[in-house]
């Protein structure tokens, strides 16, 4: 079994035989979690679906607070399907990748008006909804549904990188890894959705990006990154690119009651639908930036000496804090909103918006 391997006298795992130790561990050594269904019990397509979307790009410790919050507020899909999107969106708030909200919220319309709650058993068919790729099509077909499907997240591709030890460099590399993996989920009908999850589960507790445990991994006899004494050094990647940089300019704006104007982003673009605090533009180039004209040229900035920097995953942000005080009978457009300093704090607001109002308070 070699598609990038080097490794010289080391053969890997039967597909059948690797399967079996991953199984038996996680026989032994399954996370509990609350989005998983106990053995036994029948998972909930709703709730395994939820958990996916939250869990792309995001940690586990991460999403279980917003994963309890979500499905205590609105525990099928008919009541996510029937939420008010402001308040999907709000909750949602610190979570990051905004559109996996908009879209979660779209698609539980349709499984809940078209398809009378029941999400569909098969890839072909999720993938056409909101906010399904391959990657999620693939999790829901198995861990819901118990399907065959080559489920391939970060986790696996690390221990697919470590086993075989793979030559190829991430990102490219992300092909032979999904090709690895293959290797033993395709044609395998039984146990997939445990399957999937005890790699997962291997990945986060012993294959770990740093400093992995493999004195303890159920792979280590056949594992061509161990053997050769090096595993944390898989996956390669390929030399990261410097972030770019962007700046702009964060206002609080306060009116004569101590109400402060909030910002609903437009829906389409970065942290779209969200609220925050009313920005200038962000440029590349801080010497461009112009301050927003919220009432013509009325408004009396005040520079608070304060920046606040978020990272994206494609730039680098820094943003100067500014304060004004203006009278709210201007003509401010329809996009912006008073709100009271309680109703503030509840806002939900991405975490870049999040800083600004510790400044501000
Ligand atoms: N990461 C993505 N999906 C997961 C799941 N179902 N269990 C644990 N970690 C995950």
């Amino acid at each position: 079994m070699t598609i990038c391997s080097t490794a010289k006298n080391i053969s890997t795992d039967k597909p059948a035989m690797f399967r079996k130790k991953v199984l038996d561990w996680y026989d032994v050594h399954r996370r509990v979690l609350p989005w998983r269904a106990l053995e036994g019990e029948q998972p909930d397509p709703y709730r395994v679906w939820l958990s996916e979307v939250m869990l792309q790009q995001t940690t586990v410790q991460a999403v279980i607070r917003y994963f309890l919050k979500f499905t205590e507020k609105w525990p099928n899909v008919h009541a996510l399907a029937k939420a008010d999107n402001d308040d999907v969106m709000s909750n949602w708030a610190g979570l990051g990748y905004y559109a996996r909200a908009r879209n979660l919220h779209k698609c539980a319309k349709i499984i809940s008006n078209d398809y009378d709650g029941v999400f569909p058993a098969d890839q072909v068919a999720l993938q056409k909804l909101p906010g399904i790729g391959d990657y999620t099509s693939a999790a829901i077909t198995s861990i819901a549904f118990d399907k065959p499907a080559n489920v391939v997240d970060g986790n696996v591709e690390r221990v697919m990188a470590r086993y075989h030890a793979c030559k190829i460099a991430v990102p490219e590399g992300k092909k032979a890894l999904k090709e690895y993996a293959a290797l033993y989920a395709d044609g395998f009908t039984k146990r997939t959705g445990d399957y999937a999850q005890a790699l997962m589960d291997l990945g986060a507790t012993i294959c770990t990006p740093k400093s992995p445990a493999c004195s303890l991994c159920p792979l280590n006899g056949n594992c061509v990154g161990y053997r050769q004494g090096t595993p944390e050094i898989y996956p390669l990647r390929a030399p990261k690119k410097e972030r770019p940089k962007r700046y702009g300019y964060v206002y609080h704006v306060t009116n004569k009651q101590g109400d402060v104007l909030i910002h609903k982003r437009p829906e389409k673009g970065l942290l779209g639908g969200m609220y925050g605090f009313p920005t200038s533009e962000w440029l590349e180039d801080e010497g461009g930036l112009e301050h927003l004209e919220l009432l013509g040229d009325r408004e009396r900035w005040i520079k608070n000496d304060v920046s606040i920097t978020h990272i994206f995953t494609h730039f680098h942000l820094t943003l100067v804090l500014f304060s004004c005080v203006i009278s709210d009978k201007g003509n401010i457009s329809s996009e912006y909103e008073w709100i009271d300093k309680v109703g503030l704090q509840k806002l939900g607001m991405p975490t870049a918006f999040k800083k600004a109002l510790k400044f501000f308070g």
